[in-house]
């Protein structure tokens, strides 16, 4: 019979989304733990015609855990994540905590699965994955089919991120506001510093000394981990929008070999987890509603970059659900491919 699966900061955004999508999948889970902090420590849960009882997360609670999804905060990961690997977990993280640590895959099961094919359930050894930034998933599923066709020197991207990456909390300020807005009064800010609904800015972790600030950071340094590729060339502006569940991005691309236009457009529409939204005559492209609650990547916009010289050069716009492929639904992949 299948693991027994832990899912810590199961109140969450994400702690409640990867749930859904452990059902949704019929993932043959044998027995589910749900863990989030004490606030939440005795509370009913029915999931799958079956109650549960949040428990508070401490030191104790991976014994007999086969696989722990994590997403309660890089502190808790931190904290709890080494710990948990040390007492045979597999740990599946959602915070940044690990990524960039060697010997820790970071992974996107379409894009480079075979960087995790040394961790085997049926060892019974522990030991950590890292899910990638939110903004990274999205953007690496729709432009590594055309990287691995005709290989990317340089990618600018700027995204319009959603604010279901900020938690639960962040979405429901951004409803709270939008109400105080219409109905003039002054808008709660709790969350962000600065008013959300009907505005945006720029992505609220902080500003390093290069002036990029760490989400931007993340999109390069993970990109280039993830493809195995040191030497491509990767800049990012990060900005929330009042969206929220769902990330948009734009994203340009230089190829060190030629892809026209409509190459791209088949390599896209035969590309896993991808789906083409490409109607030029009707102006219609991907939009984050349409994708919110969805698998899929939605890519549109395709069209070569009349700035570069001959077919070296791409422009496409991307959008994904932030909670699912961003988040749960990559961590969820992640799991099946240890079965
Ligand atoms: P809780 O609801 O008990 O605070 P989000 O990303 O939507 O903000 O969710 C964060 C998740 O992390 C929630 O499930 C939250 O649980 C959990 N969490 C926060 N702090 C802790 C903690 N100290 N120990 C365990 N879980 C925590």
């Amino acid at each position: 019979s299948g693991p027994t699966v832990a899912v810590v900061g199961a109140t969450g955004a994400v702690g409640v989304e990867l749930m859904n999508v452990l059902a949704g999948r019929d993932f043959p889970y044998r027995s589910l733990k749900l863990l989030a902090s004490r606030r939440s420590a005795g509370k009913h849960v029915l999931f799958e015609d079956h109650e549960y009882v949040i428990e508070e997360l401490n030191e104790e609670s991976f014994k007999d855990v086969d696989i722990a999804l994590f997403s309660a905060g890089g502190s808790i990961s931190k904290k709890f994540g080494p710990l948990a690997a040390e007492q045979g977990s597999i740990v599946i993280d959602n915070s940044s905590a690990f990524r960039m640590d060697d010997g820790v895959p970071l992974v996107i099961p379409e894009v480079n699965v075979d960087a995790m094919a040394h961790i085997k359930l049926r060892n019974k050894k522990g030991a950590l994955i890292a899910n990638p930034n939110c903004s990274t998933i999205i953007c690496l599923m729709a432009v590594t089919p055309l990287h691995r066709y005709a290989k990317v020197s340089r990618m600018v991207v700027s995204t319009y991120q959603a604010a279901s990456g900020a938690g639960a909390a962040a979405m429901a300020e951004l409803e709270l506001q939008t109400r105080e807005v219409l109905e003039g009064r002054k808008p709660t800010c709790n969350i962000f510093s600065r008013q959300y609904a009907f505005n945006l800015f720029s992505h609220n972790t902080s500003v390093k000394e290069n002036g990029y600030n760490e989400e931007e950071m993340k999109m390069v340094n993970e990109t280039k981990k993830i493809w195995n590729d040191p030497e491509v060339k990767v800049t990012a502006t990060c900005i929330r929008v009042p969206i929220m569940r769902a990330h948009s991005e734009s994203i340009n691309l230089q190829f060190q070999n030629p892809l026209n236009e409509n190459t791209a457009r088949e390599i896209l529409g035969k590309a896993d987890g991808v789906v083409v939204i490409d109607d030029r005559a009707a102006n219609n492209f991907p939009t984050p509603i349409e994708v919110s609650s969805k698998d899929a990547v939605a890519v549109g916009r395709i069209r070569q970059d009349i700035s570069q010289e001959g077919c070296y050069g791409l422009d496409l716009f991307a959008c994904g659900d932030q909670i699912r492929k961003g988040a749960a639904l990559n961590a969820v992949q992640i799991a099946e491919h240890l079965l």
